[in-house]
């Protein structure tokens, strides 16, 4: 039983983005470029991570990259102050696993729960920035999103029994006995460092998340939320996968003339920045619909939308 004030003493979450990897999958696309920074229709990959925490009220995000893409990544998304956000810039020097980000932030979260989301998962629906505010609440332990798919064989599968609790974890199973996939988005409480520390690599040499997870699942500290239909979360792995989440956008925006994953705007909405300094970004990207959009949006009612 979490005691109430357990929680109330418990530092804000703080952000992570974990944007290395070698990206192979996505070769020879990849080979001089992060996948994270590859297009998803009009946006970076990394702005639908960073909508993400930014839609959770997380504002200090630790940026994880390989030594090789970290000064692309700086000069796209500077300090964060241009968005209200603080920026850390951190190096992973090789594919070690998900959950080596853990260790690779350790300074950074300073004992802190986490937030972590991967630079390529791309989430998007209604209710979901409540779904996201109810997570980004500290509290001990760890709680994950579980996501229906047709092919969870690709990804961490979750079990759960009738009441939606969790039995078990598996990364890839080959013969999946559950249909919910475990989306790329952790909450972490203060001690996954010290956990991370405490795994051994697997046999491709990764400290892997499932088994982290599976550390609290042992102890009976984690919870699962299940995304329901409403909410659309998509995989940009493959070429076809990649391809799909543009057009998933593209369709999206072009019918309701809202913006999907546009930092500008959240930071706007969201009151991290006022109108002025949205004016400011949009007369940067002046030439561009994107700017004409942020500059209509800074002055409109904040309220709508
Ligand atoms: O997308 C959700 C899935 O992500 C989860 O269901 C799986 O449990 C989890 O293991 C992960 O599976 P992937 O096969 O997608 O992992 P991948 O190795 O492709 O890495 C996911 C992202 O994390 C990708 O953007 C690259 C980044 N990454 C990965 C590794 C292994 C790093 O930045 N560093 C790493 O060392």
């Amino acid at each position: 039983m979490i005691e109430v004030e357990e929680v109330i003493s418990l530092p804000a979450r703080r952000g992570i983005i974990l944007a290395g990897g070698l990206g192979t999958r996505l070769h020879p696309m990849t080979v001089p470029v992060s996948k994270q920074l590859l297009p998803v229709y009009d946006k970076p990959m990394i702005y639908y991570p960073l909508s993400v925490l930014m839609l959770s009220g997380v504002r200090d995000i630790a940026l994880i990259t390989t030594p090789r893409d970290q000064p692309q990544f700086q000069q796209l998304l500077g300090d964060g102050s241009k968005w209200g956000l603080e920026f850390t810039y951190l190096t992973q020097h090789g594919p070690g696993g998900v959950a080596e980000a853990y260790l690779v932030a350790e300074d950074f979260l300073a004992g802190a729960p986490s937030m972590m989301m991967l630079g390529d998962n791309v989430l998007y629906g209604s209710h979901l920035r409540d779904a996201l505010e109810r997570a980004a609440v500290p509290r001990p332990g760890a709680q994950i999103f579980a996501y229906r798919v047709r092919n969870p064989e690709a990804f961490g599968v979750v079990s759960l029994d009738s009441g939606g609790h969790p039995v078990e974890l598996v990364e890839k199973p080959e013969h999946p006995d559950s249909p919910w996939a475990v989306i790329g988005l952790y909450m972490l409480d203060g001690d996954a460092p010290a956990r991370a520390r405490q795994m051994s690599r697997s046999s491709r040499g990764e400290l892997e998340i499932i088994p982290l997870l599976d550390s609290y699942l042992n102890e009976g500290r984690l919870e699962v939320e299940v995304l329901g239909r409403g909410i659309s979360w998509l995989d940009t792995g493959t070429p076809q996968s990649l391809l799909q989440a543009s057009q998933f956008v593209s369709v999206l925006q072009e019918r309701q003339g809202l913006q999907v994953a546009c930092p500008e705007e959240i930071a706007y909405r969201m009151g991290f920045i006022d109108a002025a300094a949205l004016s400011d970004l949009a007369a940067g990207l002046k030439r561009t619909q994107y700017g004409a959009y942020l500059e209509r949006l800074a002055e409109e009612d904040p309220g709508v939308g």
